[in-house]
């Protein structure tokens, strides 16, 4: 499978799972150890290592004229008191957006653009349209698995910079609630 041809898949809205899945990533604490702000919960959290998200994608090859897209689901969970998260990433190029579609759990969304920082809520229903040039970062603020759809062009790449820049400018934690 690769894009050109269609087909049906399935999303378990449970598990986050797909019918047909061609890549299936697991990011643990240990993969983004820097990113949370409290190191010394960081530290004590590492003998545990939680699995913090994963990522399902079907097999839709890099092509400007196709549509991508995927599962996201973030485990509960805080580390101190900032929740269990994504990286965040920019696309290149930048103007590629894309879209969220939040099926179960409840998150919220940090996006970064212009030193401007913003957060919208997730929650069964919603989409989330993610703009040009946004860095964005989704935190699960609940006590379930937040489950969420996305949808880009096909022909994009991440770029973390941000995180080796001094990351975003805000968090989402518990005073958020
Ligand atoms: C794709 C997208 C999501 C994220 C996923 C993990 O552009 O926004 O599929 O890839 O939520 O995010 P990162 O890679 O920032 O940890
Ligand atoms: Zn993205």
């Amino acid at each position: 499978m690769s894009g050109k041809e269609s087909f049906l898949n399935k999303v378990n809205f449970k598990t986050g799972e797909l019918s047909v899945c061609g890549s299936h990533n697991k990011t643990y604490l240990s993969d983004i150890k820097d990113l949370f702000r409290d190191k010394d919960e960081v530290y004590k959290r590492l003998k545990e290592n939680p699995l913090i998200y994963e990522t399902f994608y079907p097999d839709i090859k890099e092509n400007g004229n196709y549509v991508f897209y995927g599962i996201t689901k973030i485990h509960p969970g805080k580390i101190g008191k900032e929740f269990f998260m994504t990286k965040g990433h920019l696309h290149i190029p930048e103007q590629i957006t894309e879209a969220y579609l939040c099926l179960s759990g409840k998150g919220m969304l940090l996006e970064q653009k212009d030193n401007t920082v913003q957060k919208t809520l997730m929650e069964p229903g919603t989409i989330n349209y993610v703009g040009e040039s946004s860095f964005h970062r989704v935190y699960n603020i609940g006590n379930e698995p937040l489950i969420f759809y996305i949808s880009c062009n096909a022909d994009f790449e991440h770029d973390y910079s941000l995180l080796e820049n001094g990351g975003f400018l805000d968090v989402v934690t518990v005073d958020d609630l």
